[in-house]
């Protein structure tokens, strides 16, 4: 190791408190880092720091620059825009969204799992309800289009939604057919492509021997050789893959999941021989322990067992809730253990101002990847309390010093699991957590109920201000090519953007005049030019990705749809959240009425509209974009798309919760009581009022079988 990755090197101290001797000290220490870490990482194709870490080096060497401009090296890193890699492949969207799995972590969880797809399904505990078991494998997973029996493109999963076009790779790989007999027209087979530890062990010393990359895990290597321009590198790498799930179908495979698995492998996938069905939740504890007993002999890697529910007619019945499947779960294996010392703690501070401890390790080797940070939560978490204030670890406190044990399972970020007190330096003092924001000076404070310590500087603290802008050009949000965290970081620095509106008003600041965007270093005039024509595309804009884009508490991803799906139009939202302000009434009882919408995230919804700051930004910024409406882009051909339904009475078919997922699934809003704007009313036995009601304003009211006819074959 060339530079030492510990952050010792870098200070805690304000960059306003700096002297000059310090900030020239660091500014060469940076130097060296940042250089480090950008060959490893555009280089050698080996990150050892996150990009968190290494945006927070970046930035502390811009704001070193801001304040003492004369100290400015010239090998500085500011002077060397590092652009993402921009990935070559072409993009493909996917079909049917390749969606990850809920976990469940011990028996109790895999109990609950049965328990909740019973109550969803309002089975009672004496009607069987089978569920095929099997390894979860330690890859990356692909989706595998076959059209008329011929594999003609091949994708990863992506962001789930759209993934890169790697066919040309997919097909240099043995385990994958080109050609299918006897396969429907249309066939989506999905699995997970992975390497073997013998293939991957081999590899490595091959790429040791011609001083080629090393990789860090057989995951990593698989991923690493399936993400590669050229396929003949690809061809090169012994990638394997099992088919475990399918997308898109033009025929059913078979009405269970054991039995389309099988006919995969009939059709000439490899499928995993450990797969089996399970009758009960023990049984399905049972299978887990016999797989996790071989785990080591297998000869590649898993980290849990998942569950499916075997029937496909429930499966559809289950669907799915914004990122995860109700009818299946991944039943995690233990995480893997090291333990080392916790060098420092030092504060990140996030979009929405939250204060982060981050536990700065002495590099240490967690199942097979090297781990420098990991995460302390928050403050109650090092002095040895849950959220509910119940001690944990024994309420032993973590210090800097401490002997500590960090954990990992799987992608999730490192943890610190326990100290050590008995190797605790007597020197070791507890950890005091600011009050104070460290990146801005202002008070960080700690509401009622909160866990989270928070800036409560707002904007003006300029690491909330970089955190917002770099979520608002994301990948989710505005995805703008050419605009990534390095240069939001720099934009800002400069005061070039401040806010998201600014993105927009680039051009007509430093597109001529006397400072020009293509004389900076790093750009010129084809990338200067590039970078407008990129904002400009941008301008155009669905409203999900806009609501995601503003970076609202508890507002994420899968939210920002539903909400947009809600609403429509922007109109309609920014007037619903100024009416749902006081966080009652109708506005505020339609918000919390949206399916997945709790009063957490209408809270946070409505109180960020109602702070004058927030507020005049975002409409700074709706001033420049020409926002589109949501659309339902599967309800086409709903019969009750568009429509208010209210359920009243007993259901005996299904669940309120199945009937109103359902409901809302084909475009469908469901609401809780009958007015002027329902359109129809299911009653089942036992309605009341509402039934009364909804005749009284000549409501069409239907039973449970009418409703279900109307939406037959849906
Ligand atoms: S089923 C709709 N089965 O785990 C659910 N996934 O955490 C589709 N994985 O993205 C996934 N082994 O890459 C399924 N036997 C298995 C799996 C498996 C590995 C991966 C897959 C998925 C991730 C979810």
């Amino acid at each position: 190791m060339t530079a030492d990755w510990g952050s010792s090197l870098i200070s805690d101290i304000a960059v306003q408190d700096l002297t000059e001797t310090q900030a020239r000290a660091e500014l060469e220490h940076l130097a060296v880092l940042l250089d480090q870490a950008n060959a490893d990482y555009h280089g050698h194709d080996a990150p050892r720091i996150s990009d968190a870490e290494y945006d927070r080096l970046k930035l502390r060497n811009a704001r070193i620059e801001a304040q003492f401009p004369a100290l400015k090296r010239d090998d500085s890193p500011s002077n060397k825009v590092g652009a993402a890699a921009a990935s070559g492949f072409s993009k493909v969207t996917h079909d049917v969204a390749m969606l990850s799995l809920s976990n469940a972590f011990d028996d109790e969880d895999v109990i609950d799992f049965d328990a909740r797809i019973r109550k969803y399904l309002g089975l009672p505990p004496d009607v069987d309800l089978a569920y095929t078991a099997e390894p979860k494998i330690d890859g990356l997973s692909l989706s595998l289009r076959y059209e008329q029996g011929v594999l003609v493109q091949a994708a990863t999963r992506g962001d789930g939604a759209v993934g890169e076009n790697v066919t040309a790779n997919a097909k240099t790989i043995a385990d994958i057919p080109h050609q299918l007999t006897g396969a429907p027209d249309v066939l989506e087979a999905r699995g997970e492509v992975y390497m073997s530890h013998a293939d991957f062990e081999a590899l490595n010393a091959r790429q040791t021997a011609t001083g080629g990359k090393v990789f860090a895990n057989p995951r990593n290597a698989a991923a690493g050789s399936l993400r590669q321009l050229d396929s003949e590198i690809t061809r090169a790498r012994p990638l394997r893959f099992f088919a475990y799930a399918w997308g898109a179908l033009s025929q059913a495979l078979s009405d269970t999941q054991y039995g389309a698995i099988k006919r995969l492998g009939e059709l000439g996938f490899p499928i995993n021989p450990l797969t089996v069905i399970c009758n009960t939740p023990q049984e399905m504890i049972t299978h887990y322990k016999q797989i996790e007993a071989q785990r080591a002999t297998l000869g590649y890697d898993i980290d849990g067992v998942v569950y499916k529910t075997n029937d496909l007619a429930l499966q559809g019945r289950l669907g799915f809730r914004s990122t995860t499947p109700r009818w299946a779960t991944a039943h995690k294996f233990p995480a893997e253990l090291a333990w080392t010392r916790l060098e420092d703690i030092t504060i990140q501070v996030g979009r929405t101002g939250a204060l982060s401890p981050v536990a700065r390790l002495k590099p240490v080797t967690v199942g097979g990847v090297v781990v420098s940070n990991a995460t302390l939560h928050n403050e109650d978490y090092i002095n040895g309390f849950d959220s509910k204030g119940a001690e944990i670890r024994e309420g032993k406190d973590i210090r800097i010093g401490d002997w500590v044990q960090v954990y990992r399972a799987g992608d999730v970020i490192p943890k610190i699991a326990d100290t050590d007190i008995s190797k605790r330096p007597e020197t070791a003092q507890p950890y005091v957590f600011p009050t104070i924001c460290p990146e801005c000076g202002s008070d960080a404070v700690r509401e009622e109920g909160d866990a989270v310590r928070r800036c409560s500087g707002g904007l003006i603290c300029p690491a909330q201000a970089v955190e917002k802008l770099k979520h608002f050009v994301s990948r989710a949000a505005f995805d703008i090519d050419g605009l990534g965290a390095k240069q939001v970081e720099q934009f800002y620095s400069d005061g070039w953007i401040a806010e998201p509106a600014d993105i927009f008003t680039l051009q007509a600041r430093y597109g001529s005049g006397m400072q020009q965007l293509k004389n900076r270093d790093g750009w010129g005039d084809k990338s200067a030019e590039k970078l407008f024509q990129a904002i400009e595309d941008k301008r155009k804009i669905p409203l999900s990705r806009l609501i995601f884009a503003l970076g609202i508490r508890h507002v994420g991803e899968a939210a920002s749809n539903l909400v947009a799906q809600h609403y429509g139009n922007w109109t309609a939202f920014e007037d619903a959240m100024g009416q749902a302000h006081a966080h009652e009434g109708a506005a505020w009882e339609d918000l919390i009425g949206v399916d997945g919408v709790g009063t957490v995230m209408a809270q946070s919804l409505v109180n960020t509209f109602a702070q004058e700051a927030e507020r005049a930004s975002i409409d700074r910024l709706v001033t420049e974009l020409d926002i589109q409406e949501a659309t339902r882009p599967d309800t086409a051909g709903s019969p009750v798309a568009g429509k208010t339904v209210v359920f009243t009475g007993t259901l005996e078919k299904m669940t309120r919760a199945e009937a109103k997922a359902r409901a809302e699934r084909l475009g469908a809003k469901v609401s809780g009581s009958v007015s002027s704007k329902t359109d129809i009313l299911v009653a089942g036995p036992g309605a009341g009022s509402k039934a009364k009601k909804a005749a009284e304003l000549g409501i069409e009211t239907l039973d449970e079988d009418g409703w279900l006819d109307l939406i037959a074959g849906l």
